[in-house]
C-alpha cells in the first residue's frame, strides 16, 4: 500500500504529482505529501497533511511552487500513526534529502538504533525515516572520495543504502546536491517509469501517470534508476545497465471515471454485466467442427492432463472466489483442491504432494503475503528432485503487468478493468468467472462431466449478462429501501451452505468493511454450534438459499433463526420454502452451479446502500487500501 509518484524534467511538478497522488489515492489515505526543489535556491519545499489528499491541497493553495523535479506520496499507515510527522516524504537531518517510499524496511529498528548512537535525531515513528538519514551518511562518505554532486552520486548511495535494506519497497529520492535527478528503486513494491514530453516520471500504478503519458517502462524487481530530464538510466542488481523498449499503456489502464455514479463501488457494481459480456468473448471459443465450447486460456495447457490436486493460495474476497473455485473444481470437476491463506501458507505451508497445481488470486498482483507464498512454493518445489513435485502455476490477476504477472508464467487476465472502490465487486465477480473456466477446462481434459453437463454449465454462464442487468435493475432501489431500515443495526449473521457458503462469507466482509457494521458469514448448518447464541429481534440473519442439493437445509436453518426473532432477509428465487422469509431479495432461477454470480450482486449492493446511507466514505474505507503491499 502507501502510493508514490516522481517527476523530473522541464515543466512544473505540483500539477503531476497531485493529480498522480489523487489516482493513487486508493493505495492509502491517512496522509499525503509532496516534496519540491526550489529552481533558484535548490532547497527541497516539503508539504504534508494528515488525512486524505484534499487536506494537502488546500495547505497548498497559496503557495506559489514551481519547482520541476519533485515527489508526492499517499500513505496507509504501517508504522507510527497516520500523523502529520509521520506523513511522507521523509528528510534527513539537513533537509536536503527527501524520500517517499511504498513498503516496509524490516531491519529499520536495528538501523535506527545505529544512526541514533551516531547521534541521528529522528523525527517520525516510521520506518521510512531511516532511508535519508542513511543516504545522508552514504552522500558524505562518497563526498569524501571526492565524487561529485550529481546524479550518478546520488545513484551510488542509494544502490549501497539499498543493499542494507531488509524488507521490500519502493522508493523516491530528491537530494538538493542533484537537483535534477530522481533515483527511483523497487523491491518486491510495484514501480513504472513514464516518459513524458519533456519530463519523466515514475509512480506505484498507472493510472497515477496516465494523463501526462502513454508509453511506460516497468522497473523490474531489484533494480534502480536514475531520472533526469535528459533521460533515464536503470541499472539491475548487479549494476548492469538495463536496455529495453518502452511499451503502450492501454486505454483501459488509462481511464478512471466515476461516471454519473455517486461512487465508484457502485458504478464498478454496475460495470458486473460488461465484465460477463467481456469474459465470454474474451475467453468461451466455439468449435466451428464440433459445436463445442472451449476455455481459451493463453497458457499450453497440457500440463493439467497430470495434475491430482490443487492448492488455491489468496486473501480477502480474493480468498473466497477461490473457495468458490474450489467447491467448482472438487464437485465438477473432481480434482482435489485446498484453499489457503496466503498469510498462513506461508509460514505453514502443506506437506509437498507431487503432480499440484498451485493458483495464486489476487487482484491486484502486489499483495505481500500472496507473492510471498507463491514465492515460497516455487522455491521449494524447484529444489525437489523429484519432478512429479516440480511447480505448475497459475495466477488469477486483473493486472497481468504486476509482481505476480512476472513471477507466475500461466496468468488467467480476469480482464475485470480498473477497480477504484477499495472494496472489491466486480474484480470478484470476474476472478469468479476465471474458475469458473478453469473448472471446464479440467472437467473436458480429465472427463469428469459429460459433454452435455459441461454444455449445460456453459449456456448458463452464456444467460449471465442479461439476468445481471435484470438483477441490478430490480435491487438498486429495493436495497436502497431495505438500507434505510438497517442503516443502525450493530450485528448481521449470514448464512449459506456448499456453493453459497464463501458468497455469505463475501457478503459479510463487504457489509463491515464499508459500512464498520459487525457482521459474520457461516455455513448455515454451522448455525446452531454456536452463532445462534448471539440472535435475537435486534440481529438480521441474510440468508442465501438457492435451489439445489441444499436448498431445504438452508430454509430450514433459516427457520431455526426465525425462531429466535431474527429480521430474515432471503438471496432467493421466489419459489415453495422462500415465503418464510421476512423479506425476499428476488434472484432468477438459475442452476445452482452459477447461483453464486447472482447472488452476490444483491449483497453488494445492500452493503453499498447501507454505507452510503451512514454518510460513509464507501470508496476509501478507514484503515484499507487497494493494494496490500505490506505483510
Ligand atoms: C475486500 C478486498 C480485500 C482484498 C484482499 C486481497 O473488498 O478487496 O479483502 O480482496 O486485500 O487483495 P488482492 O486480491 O489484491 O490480493
Amino acid at each position: 500500500m502507501c502510493g508514490i509518484v516522481a517527476v523530473t524534467g522541464y515543466k512544473k511538478a505540483l500539477p503531476l504529482l497531485l493529480n498522480g497522488l489523487e489516482k493513487l489515492e486508493y493505495r492509502g489515505y491517512d496522509s499525503a505529501g509532496i516534496a519540491v526543489i526550489e529552481p533558484e535556491t535548490k532547497n527541497i519545499i516539503c508539504n504534508k497533511a494528515e488525512g486524505k489528499l484534499r487536506n494537502l491541497i488546500n495547505n497548498l493553495n497559496d503557495k506559489n511552487i514551481s519547482g520541476t523535479v519533485g515527489i508526492g506520496h499517499t500513505r496507509w499507515a504501517t508504522h507510527g500513526k497516520p500523523e502529520v510527522k509521520n506523513a511522507h516524504p521523509h528528510t534527513d537531518s539537513s533537509g536536503n534529502i527527501a524520500v517517499v517510499q511504498n513498503g516496509i524496511i524490516e531491519n529499520f529498528q536495528d538501523l535506527k538504533n545505529k544512526l541514533e548512537i551516531e547521534g541521528v535525531i529522528f523525527n517520525s515513528d516510521t520506518d521510512t525515516e531511516v532511508i535519508p538519514h542513511l543516504i545522508q551518511r552514504e552522500l558524505n562518505t562518497l563526498s569524501k572520495l571526492k565524487l561529485e554532486n550529481n546524479g550518478s552520486t546520488l545513484l551510488v548511495a542509494v544502490r549501497n543504502v539499498i543493499s542494507d535494506l531488509e524488507g521490500s519497497y519502493a522508493l523516491a529520492v530528491l537530494w538538493s546536491g542533484a537537483p535534477t535527478s530522481l533515483v527511483v528503486a523497487r523491491r518486491q513494491a510495484p514501480l513504472i517509469i513514464g516518459l513524458g514530453e519533456g519530463e519523466f516520471m515514475c509512480a506505484s500504478d498507472t493510472p497515477a501517470i496516465a494523463n501526462f503519458t502513454n508509453i511506460i517502462l516497468p522497473l523490474e524487481d531489484e533494480e534502480i534508476a536514475l531520472l533526469t530530464p535528459l533521460g533515464i538510466e536503470i541499472y539491475d542488481s548487479n549494476n548492469e545497465r538495463q536496455y529495453r523498449n518502452p511499451v503502450s499503456l492501454k486505454v483501459s489502464e488509462q481511464i478512471i471515471d466515476k461516471m454519473n455514479f455517486k461512487h465508484f463501488m457502485l458504478k464498478e457494481i454496475y460495470d458486473q454485466p460488461g465484465t460477463a459480456k467481456n469474459w465470454l468473448e474474451n475467453y468461451l471459443i466455439k468449435n466451428s467442427e464440433n459445436g463445442q465450447y472451449q476455455i481459451n486460456y493463453s497458457f499450453d495447457t497440457k500440463f493439467f492432463e497430470s495434475i491430482e490436486r490443487i492448492d488455491i493460495i489468496a486473501c480477502g474476497t480474493s480468498k473466497h472466489a477461490a473457495m468458490v473455485g474450489s467447491f467448482l473444481l472438487e464437485q465438477f470437476s473432481g480434482i482435489p483442491t485446498n484453499v489457503f491463506y496466503a498469510s498462513e501458507f506461508r509460514y505453514s505451508p502443506p506437506p509437498l504432494l507431487p503432480n499440484t497445481l498451485t493458483i495464486g488470486v489476487t487482484q491486484s498482483g502486489e499483495t505481500a503475503d500472496t507473492i510471498a507464498a507463491i514465492d515460497m512454493e516455487i522455491k521449494r518445489r524447484s529444489s525437489s528432485v523429484d519432478k512429479t513435485f516440480k511447480p505448475n502455476l497459475i495466477a488469477i490477476t486483473n493486472r497481468k503487468e504486476s509482481s505476480i504477472g512476472r513471477q507466475v508464467p500461466n496468468i488467467i487476465d480476469i480482464c475485470a478493468g480498473i477497480e477504484v472502490g477499495v472494496a472489491a465487486t466486480k474484480t470478484f465477480f470476474a476472478q469468479l468467472l476465471s474458475f469458473y473456466g478453469l473448472a471446464i477446462k479440467f472437467a473436458q481434459i480429465k472427463g469428469s462431466q459429460s459433454p452435455d453437463e459441461i454444455g449445460k454449465l456453459i449456456t448458463e454462464l452464456i444467460k449471465l449478462p442479461p439476468l445481471l442487468e435484470d438483477l441490478l435493475e430490480k435491487h438498486n432501489q429495493s436495497s436502497e429501501k431495505l438500507a434505510h431500515d438497517f442503516f443502525n443495526i450493530k450485528d448481521v449473521i449470514f448464512l449459506g451452505r456448499g456453493i453459497n457458503y464463501p458468497i455469505a462469507l463475501e457478503g459479510a466482509l463487504k457489509l463491515k468493511e464499508i459500512s464498520y457494521i459487525h457482521a459474520a458469514g457461516y455455513p448455515a448448518g454451522e448455525m446452531k454450534h454456536g452463532p445462534i447464541a448471539l440472535l435475537d429481534k435486534k440481529v438480521p440473519v441474510i440468508s442465501i438459499a438457492s435451489p439445489g442439493e441444499v436448498f431445504d437445509k438452508v430454509i430450514s436453518n433459516a427457520q431455526e433463526a426465525k425462531a429466535r426473532d431474527s429480521y430474515l432477509i432471503g438471496i432467493a428465487p421466489e419459489c415453495n420454502g422462500t415465503e418464510i422469509f421476512d423479506y425476499l431479495m428476488k434472484i432468477p432461477s438459475s442452476n445452482e452451479w452459477v447461483s453464486p454470480l447472482l447472488n452476490i450482486v444483491p449483497l453488494q449492493l445492500l452493503s453499498y446502500h447501507i454505507a452510503a446511507h451512514r454518510g460513509l466514505d464507501v470508496d476509501q474505507p478507514r484503515n484499507l487500501a487497494k493494494s496490500v503491499t505490506v505483510e
